[in-house]
This record gives C-alpha cells, structure tokens and sequence, in this order.
C-alpha cells in the first residue's frame, strides 16, 4: 500500500513538471491529498496564491467555489477541479435571483458575499469576504447597512464585532451547524485541560461557549502559537491532519465526529493524478460573470 502510494506521489509530482501546474489544497483534504500539495490553505490564502502563481495549471483541491475563484482570478490558466462533484451545501443556498430580490428590498445597502458562493452571486455583490477577513473588510466600507450572504452564523459573528447593520441570508454550512453547544459541554468534561476552538460558521451559540473562533488558518497559527498542549477543534476533519503534522507536541481532539465535509472528501491521489493526466475536469466562468466577479474578490484581495 504504502508502496502503492510512493508510486503515486512520484508520478503526479512528474506530470505536475510536465504540465508547469501547482497542485493547491484547502485545509480540509484528506490527508494524502495535502501532502502532494504544494500549498495547503484557507479560502483566503489559496484565493491569493491562485492570482499570483506563474504556473499554466491550477489543480484545485477543495470544492467547486473555490476552483471557480481561482478561473475567475487567474483566467489565462488552466483550472482543474479533480472531482467535478465536489459542491458546498453553504454555496448552494444563493441563487442570483433570491439575491436580487433581496437587494431591491435593501437599495442603500453594500453587499458583502462570503467567498463559498457561486460566480454568478459573486457578480453581483459588492466585495468578498472570506471568514479571515470578513470583519477587516466589513469595516472597511463607507455604508453603514450591509447585506451579508450567504452564511448567517459567519455573519452573527461579524454582527456582533461591528457597528455596522448587518442584514443577514438564511444559509449555513450544513457541516458546522450541526454542532450544537452541548458538544463544547461534553468535550470540556472529557478534556478539562484543552482549549476550544471553533470556526465561525457554527452557530453563534456555539462560538460563545468556545474560547475562540478562527478561519481554518487562524487554527493553524493558534495551535502553532499557544503553550496549551490539548486542544479541541470544532471545524471539518481534514484539518486535523495539518494540525497534528505541524505539531507533533500537541494533542488535537475533534469537537463532533459529525463534522465531515463529504464534497472535502471526494478528491484522492488517483484523481489528482488523472486530472493531470486528461486536462479534465477543467473549470472556466464565462464573460462577463467573470469580470463582474472578479472586481468584488479583487476588492477584498486589496483590504489590508
Ligand atoms: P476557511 O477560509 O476558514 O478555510 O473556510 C473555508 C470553509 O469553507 C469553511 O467551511
């Protein structure tokens, strides 16, 4: 198996030369999948990878969203998302239509789109938000009313950092919001020691009984950063395997073993590789989404 595995690694490494393509995977890939990557990140710091790599190919490791960005961001590269399937439930709770809706009902507002959303949405809003950002760039803005989609509980959390009005979507992360405060409770009495951290798509209740909410990336500094030896990880799965690797010091528990992504899970070494191998499935946004799309995600990529 392991063997089986070597081989692998050294043949996507030899068609990631031929190709001249960077391989990027979001924190919450299986483990085999970050460790062929050259970059493992958050939305943010992929998005911005994706904008300055010189490389003909992108090999997106993550969910569709996340590819799309990186084709709106870098449209003279090739884009491939090695499992075509691989969605957001969170993505998929905005259309461009309810969205407009919704704007007309809030003309004077700015519409801040949280980057798991579809190009088209993206189209239409104002500026992106990634949860690394989202409250940087929230204050950021010259409106005081703000219609922020499509994650409320990101938003909840936004809300209550920000003078500003937030007017909120009914969307979620189906991952994240099926943890519940009384798994924080539970947690705390198995690991009385551990710190818990959780990210800002759980629900606000669940952010409140944390001791502190990060994007994937802040996770990761924190756990580098901290003299605590136990801590407690209320995100997706995948990122486990990053925070052990780094950290061999530390012990990492999960904060519900419901917290699995499936889309996170879909893509594995065979289809890296295959995706070099045919230039499929490649993921493109057709003009002018694209450009409408771009001017929001590059607004956000220039909030320092
Ligand atoms: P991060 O930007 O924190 O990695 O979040 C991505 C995501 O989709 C969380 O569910």
């Amino acid at each position: 198996m392991e063997e089986e595995k070597k081989a692998m690694f050294e043949r996507i490494q030899e068609l990631k030369r031929l190709r001249n393509a960077v391989i990027l995977a979001h924190n919450y890939q299986i483990g085999e999948v970050q460790d062929v990557a050259d970059f493992v990140g958050d939305s943010f710091e992929l998005s911005q990878i994706a904008s300055r790599s010189d490389a003909d190919v992108i090999v997106f490791c993550g969910v569709y969203f996340m590819a799309e960005t990186a084709a709106i961001l870098a449209p003279e590269k090739i884009v491939l998302l090695p499992e075509i399937l691989a969605g957001c439930s969170l993505a998929d709770t905005i259309t461009v239509e309810s969205l407009r809706e919704k704007k007309a009902q809030h003309k004077d507002a700015a519409v801040v789109t949280y980057i798991n959303s579809p190009a088209v949405v993206k189209a239409e809003s104002d500026i992106c938000v990634t949860s690394s950002n989202a409250l940087r760039v929230v204050n950021s803005l010259d409106e005081d009313e703000i219609l922020f989609v499509p994650d409320m509980n990101l938003g909840s959390f936004i809300a209550d950092k920000t003078k500003k009005r937030l007017i909120l979507w009914e969307g979620c992360c189906e991952t994240h919001h099926c943890v519940g405060p009384q798994h924080i409770t539970n947690a705390r009495e198995t690991h009385p020691d551990a710190v818990v951290i959780v990210h800002p798509e759980c629900r606000p209740e669940v952010v409140k009984a944390a001791d502190y909410a990060f994007s994937t990336g802040g996770m990761i500094k924190f756990a580098r950063e901290t003299s605590c030896k136990k801590i407690i990880v209320g995100t997706e799965m995948g990122l486990i395997h990053r925070l052990e690797k780094e950290n061999p010091d530390k012990q990492f528990f999960l904060l519900s073993q419901g917290l699995i992504c499936p889309s996170m899970k879909f893509t594995n070494l065979d289809k890296v590789s295959k995706a070099l191998e045919t230039m499929q499935p490649r993921i493109t946004v057709p003009l002018p989404i694209r450009d409408l799309a771009r001017r929001p995600l590059e607004r956000m990529l220039a909030v320092v």
